[in-house]
């Protein structure tokens, strides 16, 4: 639902992105070779494509902010729920905003028989990404053909940020002959999750850190799977089949995948003394080690990673095991020594989920959940001004050849 005051927003936004856009493709421009030959730019590195008010992901500075609020006001102050309605509004929720918010969320949480369907009949052997993005696929049951892809936009996004966590739960309890259990429409975004996973309520750190987690995961910028979302709703398509392409995306071990790889090397590594031996051995055979590197973040740490690891600390003092921050931290310690790389977002945000009793299997799942508001304000932006991606390659293949009939091709 848009208020006149949300209105003013969308309209000062879309101006300034206008304005914006003009801007990035001058950069674009005066960036090709000197022969004004197309430049190549490998994995589109540096490369400038559109203007966007969602999210500054600023490398050189190691800052985040959504919206224009830094990430730290955020994790230090705000709830998923307020930062879903941020992303899409562009300001936090009045508190008769965001009891509208969290009723609709709530009131969205149960599968439609679509969705339900298609995860009883998934063999237990499909992983739980894949099982994800089909199920979301089906979502589009819930009637948006022949809808203009501009219209129900925040309904499409409320339904997808609410039902995400009941997939993911409900395939994992099938998966494992558990039997499913129902969403409780008294528990935040958070704790319904964790409740709907491991069939207890979480403790109030719990639910905090699972918060934190998702706010902290919610929302980056035009990232590898957000880029997807917003090439596919670049084409008008609608929402799903956008959040679908990104669902896709994120499952890379590159990208999303890299919390459960970070947390295996961890569970591999075991010992604080075995870090550096190990470390050691798998850079000298050229492994990339999991959790560490960014494309922006190049010379700063990302800014995430820092409130992750307090969190990890935190689960540490309530347990009084102090075994995984002590391992992590030092392996964060000797990587960057060795190869000069700083932890990511998924490098801390592993032993937290792990701690938090987040099966393996699902680690890469709670990193698409998380995502789901910030997928659906792109896709919105895009709509609000739309101009079809489809970029130019350079021809490197041969040219001028003549047809030669298929007897006289040899074998
Ligand atoms: C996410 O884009 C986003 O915002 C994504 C994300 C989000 O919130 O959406 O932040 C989430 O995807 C975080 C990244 C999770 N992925 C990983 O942790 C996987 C491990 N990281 C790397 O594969 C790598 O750092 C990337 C893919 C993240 C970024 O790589 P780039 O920018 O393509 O850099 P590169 O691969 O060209 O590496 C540059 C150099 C190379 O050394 P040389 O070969 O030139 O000597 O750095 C080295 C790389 O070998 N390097 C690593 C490394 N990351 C880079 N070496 C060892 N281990 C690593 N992790």
């Amino acid at each position: 639902m848009t208020t006149p005051a949300h209105a003013d927003t969308m309209e000062a936004d879309t101006a300034r992105l206008r304005e914006m856009d003009a801007r990035a493709a001058v950069i674009e421009s005066t960036s090709r070779g000197s022969d004004g030959g197309q430049p190549t730019y490998e994995g589109l590195s540096g490369v400038v494509i559109s203007a966007s008010a969602i999210c500054d992901v600023n490398g050189e500075r190691g800052t985040l902010s959504y919206r224009g609020y830094d990430i730290g006001e955020l994790a230090c102050r705000a709830t998923f729920e307020e930062t879903a309605h941020l992303l899409w509004h562009g300001d936090l929720p009045s508190r008769q905003e965001l009891d509208s918010l969290t009723a609709r969320l709530t009131a969205e949480r149960e599968l439609n028989g679509a969705a339900d369907l298609i995860l009883s009949a998934l063999p237990t052997h499909v992983e739980p990404m894949d099982a994800l993005r089909t199920a979301v696929s089906s979502l589009t049951c819930n009637g948006t053909n022949g809808q203009d892809p501009g219209s129900m936009q925040e309904d499409q996004a409320i339904c997808l940020v609410a039902k995400f966590p009941t997939i993911v739960a409900r395939f994992y309890r099938r998966r494992h002959s558990l039997p499913p259990i129902a969403p409780r429409p008294d528990l935040s975004h958070a704790a319904n999750f964790l409740y709907m996973v491991q069939g207890h309520e979480p403790t109030t750190l719990q639910a905090q850190t699972m918060d934190l987690a998702m706010l902290l995961m919610a929302e980056h910028g035009f990232n590898a799977s957000t880029f997807a979302a917003r090439v596919t709703a670049a084409t008008l398509s609608d929402m799903y089949a956008a959040v679908t392409s990104a669902v896709g995306t994120l499952k890379g071990p590159l990208h999303g995948g890299a919390n459960e790889q970070a947390m295996r090397m961890m569970l591999e590594i075991g010992e604080v003394a075995n870090v550096a031996p190990y470390i050691d051995d798998a850079l000298a055979r050229k492994q990339r080690i999991m959790g560490f590197g960014h494309r922006v973040y190049r010379h700063s740490a990302d800014p995430r990673a820092a409130y992750l690891r307090a969190s990890l600390f935190d689960l540490c003092a309530e347990s009084g095991d102090f075994h995984f921050y002590e391992l992590a931290t030092t392996i964060a310690e000797v990587v960057h020594a060795k190869k000069g790389l700083y932890p990511n977002v998924d490098f801390y945000a592993a032993p937290v989920l792990y701690l938090l009793g987040i099966p393996l299997e699902l680690f890469v799942t709670v990193f698409a959940v998380s995502r789901v508001p910030g997928w659906t304000a792109h896709v919105m932006e895009q709509y609000a001004n739309n101009k079809l991606i489809r970029p130019l390659s350079t021809y490197v293949g041969p040219e001028n050849r003549v047809y030669c009939p298929i007897d006289d091709r040899g074998h």
